[in-house]
């Protein structure tokens, strides 16, 4: 198997790769940037089995509001979003995160709003 030692340093570096991008962010630690498209992500991943969050997407199977509704109240703020996001709700089914991905989350709700 003579092609096989030299393709190896490349799979290692390849099953490197994924590992770390697989290792829990408490291992790894970097702060979540706070942009919406981050906050997008965050919310693809921790949100979306209740809330709709997208415009575009059909309603999901709880009555929770919209993040496009939830963003074009009056009145609402970044910090109030981040809030929430930071602390269980809906009798804690959904998991409180930290700061750092709750602010992306509320840049990204409040990215939704209709000026
Ligand atoms: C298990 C289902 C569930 C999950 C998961 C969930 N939510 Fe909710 N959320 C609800 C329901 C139901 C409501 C409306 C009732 C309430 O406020 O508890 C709500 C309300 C909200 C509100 C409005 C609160 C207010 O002041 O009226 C915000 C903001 C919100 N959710 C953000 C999030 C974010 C961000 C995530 C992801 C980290 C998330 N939710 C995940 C079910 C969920």
């Amino acid at each position: 198997m003579p092609l096989l030692p030299r393709a190896m340093p490349a799979v290692w570096t390849m099953l490197t790769v994924l590992a770390v991008i697989g290792l829990p962010r408490s291992v790894v630690a970097q702060p979540v940037p706070n942009t919406a498209e981050a906050g997008k992500k965050l919310a693809e991943q921790y949100c979306v089995t209740c809330h709709v969050i997208t415009p575009s997407a059909t309603k999901g199977w709880t009555d929770a509001p919209t993040f496009a509704a939830i963003a074009n109240r009056p009145g609402v703020t970044a910090a109030q979003l981040s809030a929430v996001a930071q602390k269980p709700h809906m009798n804690m089914l959904n998991d409180r995160r930290p700061k750092d991905e709750a602010d992306a989350m509320a840049t990204y709700i409040l990215s939704l709003r209709r000026h």
